[in-house]
């Protein structure tokens, strides 16, 4: 396909069959959270669909090309353009964002995929064993039957011979994790219930990885290439510019497609809350990486004037970096909601343009592309009211 065919090059508006595929996979954004690939691994607060990232990836990069992610959470964007063929840097200031996405996007061979296997068994053949020690403060509030039945699992995790089995059993811990904390009106499930589904959720999750390997090759690109596609950083996305060695004038980014914290909207990206109220810390302790901030630290600011300052001074900051790594004639696309559209918007786009970059509206009318926020389970301890049919898909381009 030639190259105009496939990306969006005017300056003006979209063609019509693109609004309408972009229209429809915002619909499906968010109603229907698909669970092929990975993306079956955690369910990342405020995760953007898949659905949406393939077709923003497919509309505005080609294969080969780099894509960015600086805001990248669980990694949704990271699958969708590994497994389109383009090779993609994200990042985050999240450690369990980085965990999360570096699980989802490792290959297993099938001597890990038996290890792992003969993990999840004997974990869950040990549902009844003695209480362990659990000496982690970050384990608080989370209930005794998880807790224990987790460090268990977590202590003959750590028998495993490769770090990828071990990250791999520790991200599936994870998942049992917040399936339990998921019946939040009820108790927690006893031992014998998480023993059970233990070794499901691992038969589930290496089922996806393999989807996730088999959508890569289908795209070209083999199970080895798949490490050297992806670039998945730990730090800010202010500054960006300063990992030199990352940006080779002749392969910029030719799209940042990406989800920001939103405006003073409280999500939590760092806890799991039991029976919606109690926060707990125990995704650090069962990823074994650091923790240590608060929630506001995550969001870019708290929901105070201040907090909102610090927000739109995050945003700037992280576009300008942005702006001076992404090809000239590239794209920012992004995935943002307002608890306030009137007040937040133009301060929102003030930001963009502070930072270089120039919004382009894609219809003919001036309307900007949006959809209605639904009710996610793990978005539900969103904090604050987020304006109806205020997420909006906002396309940029370097000035
Ligand atoms: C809305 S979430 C992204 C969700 C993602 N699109 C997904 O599908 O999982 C926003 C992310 O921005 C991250 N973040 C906040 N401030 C950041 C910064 N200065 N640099 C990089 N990441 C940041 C948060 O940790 C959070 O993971």
């Amino acid at each position: 396909m030639k190259r105009s065919q496939v990306l969006w090059s005017s300056d003006t508006q979209l063609p019509t069959p693109v609004l309408k595929r972009l229209d429809e996979a915002l619909l499906a954004c968010g109603y229907s959270y698909t669970s092929g690939k990975t993306h079956n691994f955690y369910h990342y607060p405020a995760r953007f669909s898949p659905e949406i990232a393939r077709c923003v990836i497919g509309t505005f990069s080609r294969p080969g090309d780099l894509v960015i992610d600086p805001f990248m959470g669980g990694g949704t964007s990271v699958i969708e353009a590994l497994t389109t063929g383009r090779r993609v840097i994200g990042v985050d200031i999240n450690s369990l964002a980085l965990f999360v996405s570096l699980a989802r996007t490792t290959p297993l061979s099938a001597r890990d995929e038996a290890a792992v296997r003969r993990w999840a068994e004997k974990a869950a053949s040990y549902a009844n064993g003695a209480d362990p020690v659990i000496s982690d403060p970050s384990v608080r509030h989370l209930p005794w039957a998880i807790r224990s039945f987790v460090a268990t699992a977590l202590r003959l995790a750590e028998e495993l011979p490769l770090r990828r089995q071990r990250n791999f059993s520790r991200c599936a811990l994870l998942r049992l994790g917040q399936w339990a904390l998921d019946c939040r009106d009820f108790v927690a499930p006893r031992r014998s219930r998480l023993a059970k589904k233990l070794p499901q959720l691992v038969e589930e999750m290496l089922g996806g990885l393999g989807e996730f390997v088999a959508s890569c090759r289908e795209a070209g690109v083999s199970r080895r290439t798949i490490l050297r596609n992806r670039v998945l950083l730990h730090r800010s996305a202010v500054g960006l510019e300063e990992d030199e060695h990352l940006w080779i004038e002749s392969a910029r980014p030719r799209l940042a497609f990406t989800s920001p914290p939103y405006p003073s909207v409280h999500v939590l990206y760092h806890r799991w809350q039991y029976r919606g109220r109690k926060e707990t810390g125990a995704p650090y302790w069962i990823a074994n990486i650091p923790d240590g901030y608060y929630a506001s630290y995550y969001t870019g600011g708290s929901r105070t004037p201040t907090g909102e300052q610090h927000y739109f001074d995050m945003v700037t900051a992280a576009f300008r970096s942005v702006r001076s790594v992404i090809d000239p004639q590239g794209w920012v696309v992004q995935l943002i909601g307002f608890a306030d559209t009137g007040s937040q918007l133009p301060r929102y786009l003030e930001a963009m343009d502070t930072a270089g970059f120039q919004e382009i509206l894609p219809t003919e009318d001036g309307k900007r592309l949006g959809r209605r926020v639904p009710n996610r389970k793990w978005y539900a301890n969103l904090k604050g009211p987020v304006d109806a049919s205020s997420e909006l898909l906002l396309f940029h381009k370097p000035r």
